[in-house]
């Protein structure tokens, strides 16, 4: 998923044959360079420990990120996002044979939990504005194997957790997917403690990202935390005592919670940055072209994980800004029921034609806390000559 390009080591090599550099669509070395002695010096310490997996940076990470999502949170901390998917769907009983409802257009991380555990995927259609799960389509999408809806707060939008609950029965979990929204509000706090239990990600480009994979599973149910936290172990309920069946190895290493937890005071600083970078390129340019934004009616703290605009020509636009020195990146090309993984696996519920067209339109912009504002106005300017 063309992630290389995402990590920004945007250089471009002009028709002169001149090497400047891109405006990146992310710049990783400088998140780290900002914080380097502090993260230099956390890592360090981890390595001297001699204490790498499940020590006290782990616990520690946990209680920290479990405070900053709420009070009254709880937080298990694993390998990655995925796995964060698929133990959360587990923990809330979702087994083989049920059923998941969830969006097309984002991604692909929720179908691929599913086919691990022998669930189907439904899909529901989204709304047209910011792309989120549409209620009206959950409520259509549901049957008696459903036990789960996944919510993904797409692009840092924060999805309507309130409309969604309100239109499914008791006994179908709600859980956010949060790998894109870390840090943003909705009515009642914190991504994260919207829903029944929540799945982040942090993988590096995230908006809290580690120095490789990471994620973690927060909920404010006692139960589903300590599922999860026997499922990232084995399934073992104490050591070398395995009671539940599907556990795995999906633990978050000491390296990685201690570089978590250096950055982690930074992120509403950067969030807020993003989101003043979404504002820009909005301010500039929405009167020539649509964005995927937050709704205007409904109060929420988008945090920006991309900025993203849409057109029917985005192949040619993307083109020619990479053309001018502009990085860009489709999240999302393909819509899950159109992937040969999911396809024969799956369910559509109804049209998803919503979904489908922002998968050929949508395109992301920069825009990251440390884009400073020479490329954030050379970018514009590129973009603004193209529509
Ligand atoms: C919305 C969403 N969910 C889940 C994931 C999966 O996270 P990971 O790459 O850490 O497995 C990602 C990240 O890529 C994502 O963007």
């Amino acid at each position: 998923m063309c992630r290389l390009d995402e990590l920004g080591f945007g250089f471009v090599l002009t028709r002169v044959g001149v090497t400047t550099r891109m405006v990146p669509l992310n710049d990783l070395r400088k998140q780290y360079e900002e914080l380097a002695s502090e993260i230099d010096s956390a890592v360090s310490k981890v390595l001297h420990s001699g204490w790498y997996v499940l020590g006290e940076q782990t616990l520690a990470f946990e209680e920290e990120f479990a405070a900053f999502c709420g009070s009254g949170v709880g937080c298990v901390a694993v390998a990655n996002g995925t796995d964060a998917l698929e133990l959360v769907l587990r923990s809330v009983g979702v087994d083989a044979g049920t059923e998941v409802i969830t969006a097309a257009n984002a991604g692909g991380y929720t179908s691929t939990a599913c086919m691990a555990i022998g669930a189907t995927p439904v899909y529901a259609d989204v709304d047209e504005a910011a792309l989120g799960l549409s209620p009206a389509c959950v409520a259509t999408a549901l049957s008696d194997r459903t036990r789960a809806v996944v919510v993904t707060h797409l692009y840092g939008i924060v999805g309507d957790i309130q409309a969604v609950k309100s239109v499914v029965p008791a006994g179908v979990s709600v859980i956010e997917d949060c790998s894109q929204a870390h840090g943003g509000r909705g009515a009642g706090g914190r991504v994260g403690t919207l829903g029944d239990a929540a799945a982040f990600s942090f993988y590096p480009t995230k908006n809290l990202g580690a120095a490789g994979d990471g994620g973690a599973i927060v909920s404010k149910a006692p139960l589903i935390l300590e599922t999860a936290r026997r499922l990232r172990q084995y399934g073992w309920v104490r050591r070398n005592e395995a009671c539940l069946t599907n556990g795995r190895n999906s633990r978050l290493d000491e390296l990685q919670a201690a570089v978590l937890r250096v950055k982690l005071p930074h992120l509403d600083r950067w969030n807020a940055r993003r989101h003043a970078v979404a504002v820009r390129w909005r301010e500039s340019l929405g009167d020539r072209l649509s964005f995927v934004q937050p709704s205007s009616t409904r109060p929420t703290q988008d945090v920006a994980h991309l900025c993203v605009a849409r057109h029917a020509e985005r192949d040619r636009i993307c083109a020619s800004l990479r053309d001018r020195g502009v990085q860009t990146a489709v999240h999302f090309p393909i819509p899950d029921h159109q992937q040969t993984a999911f396809a024969a696996s799956s369910r559509c519920a109804g049209s998803l034609a919503v979904a489908e067209t922002a998968c050929a339109e949508v395109f992301s912009l920069p825009c990251f806390p440390q884009l400073d504002d020479r490329e954030l106005d050379i970018a514009i300017a590129a973009l603004g000559d193209l529509v």
